[in-house]
């Protein structure tokens, strides 16, 4: 979904919703955050309410300030990651005619606490920091190639070269799934997360669609394991229990999902930050050992991600009165820009003081992929570093977005002397 976008109709006001708490924004497609987001992710938080209700996209909650998303994040009563209730989940599944496929649910982030802990677990250990160092030196030589490809030719659509390719492989590599299938998954992916307002059977045909591609890897793995993610988690155990089919494919999709739109956002922002700010570089290129933290402190300036809650119970949040069922947004972007958190927050600053953000969300569900993400963008800026000189966007092809739950670049375009 890109610049022209349709603003979808506005619902009428609840009554319990007070004329002061109402701003009109359209997360998906409001033109001017389409063009430019996080410019319009500041003029936000400087002009709307810290937490408000939008009469888009169905009717929802945005919260905005650093303070109110910290606090809904850890608050899993008030605000549940079951944006389909489990009990509705159960009764749909009952009324299914015998035979039909198993319909997965992506988990762990879509399901609550106790629940929630004993899915996650498994997962931990696939992701721990060890298991990710053991990859720094296929990914640093994967941007290699990817870069000498591109190094001689003076101008690239780095988004298509290098910022999706990269993490793309490397995660299908991590999961043991085909590289020669990367642009389908890409595709169903983007669909996936395109759209607006989803109606619980199309995302449930999507879903299927996504463990379909990946059956045939899982079975085969259960009889021969290799090195990747899907074998480990055949010899895992979840709650005591051994993990079975539907289990594989429950983990599946949030994997698939989580796994191939992430990371590559993360670097588009990065690269088209430094691709705009020549000092930068050139301290980056000064002092390479600069490189962890100015990653850090880009994430906060570009955190790109706005995970969905579920108000679970009428309540008063921040002075405003809330009720049970009604959908929540936390806007990370807007939270790592709240300039009562963060001096100036709108500058990259290698020396601000509060250098903890929330790019990759507080409590339960906070990010299981943060430290490959980390590993990935940190390798990716080096390398960029090192490999191009002094780079710069292509005024002839200013960089384009979509945006929903993640901030993402479209394309971007750059040219530098070769
Ligand atoms: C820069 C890249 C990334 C960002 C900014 C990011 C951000 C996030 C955020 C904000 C959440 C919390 C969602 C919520 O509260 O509902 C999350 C959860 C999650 N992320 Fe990431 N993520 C990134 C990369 C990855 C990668 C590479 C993986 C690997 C597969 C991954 C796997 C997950 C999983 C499995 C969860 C669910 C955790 C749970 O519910 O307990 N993420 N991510």
């Amino acid at each position: 979904m890109t610049g022209a976008a349709t603003l979808s109709p506005a619902v009428p006001k609840p009554a319990h919703v007070p004329d002061a708490a109402v701003y009109d924004f359209d997360m998906f497609a409001d033109p001017a955050y389409v063009a430019d987001p996080h410019k319009r992710v500041m003029d936000l938080v400087q002009n709307a309410p810290r937490v408000f209700w939008t009469p888009r996209n169905g009717g929802h909650w945005m919260l905005m300030s650093h303070a109110a998303i910290f606090n809904a994040a850890r608050d899993i009563e008030a605000f549940s990651s079951e944006i389909v209730p489990q009990s509705q989940i159960k009764a749909m599944v009952a009324r299914l005619p015998p035979g039909t496929p198993h319909i997965p649910q992506p988990l762990p982030i879509n399901i609550d606490p106790p629940d929630h802990t004993k899915y996650r677990a498994p997962l931990n250990r696939v992701f721990s920091p060890k298991a990710i160092n053991a990859l720094k030196n296929d990914i640093r030589a994967l941007a290699n190639q990817l870069l000498d490809r591109v190094a001689d030719k003076g101008r690239c659509e780095f988004m298509t070269e290098v910022a999706e390719p990269l993490p793309v492989q490397v995660f299908l590599k991590m999961l043991g799934l085909p590289l020669e299938r990367q642009e389908e998954y890409r595709a169903i992916v983007k669909d996936h997360l395109s759209d607006p307002d989803p109606d619980p059977k199309n995302v449930m045909k999507k879903l299927l669609h996504i463990t379909a591609i990946m059956r045939d890897t899982m079975l085969e793995r259960r009889e021969n394991p290799r090195d990747d993610i899907i074998s480990l988690l055949w010899k895992t155990e979840i709650d005591g229990k051994p993990t079975t089919m539907d289990d594989m494919e429950n983990y599946g999709v949030v994997l698939f999902i989580a796994g191939l739109d992430t990371v590559m956002n993360g670097i588009g922002h990065g690269v088209r930050h430094l691709a705009m700010d020549l000092p930068l570089q050139d301290q980056l290129r000064q002092n390479p050992q600069l490189v962890a933290e100015a990653t850090e402190e880009i994430l906060r300036r570009y955190t790109f991600t706005v995970p969905p809650r579920v108000v679970g119970k009428d309540m008063e949040f921040e002075g405003l009165q809330m009720k049970k069922g009604e959908r929540a947004m936390l806007f990370l972007p807007a939270a790592d820009l709240d300039p009562k958190e963060y001096a100036n927050s709108e500058s990259v600053d290698l020396k601000r003081e509060n250098k903890v953000h929330i790019a990759f969300n507080a409590g339960p569900h906070r990010c299981l992929g943060s430290h490959l993400a980390r590993v990935e963008l940190q390798i990716v800026y080096e390398q960029v570093l090192a490999r191009l000189p002094q780079f710069r966007l292509d005024p002839e092809h200013p960089p384009t977005f979509h945006c929903g739950h993640i901030i993402g670049v479209d394309s971007l375009h750059l040219t530098w002397n070769s």
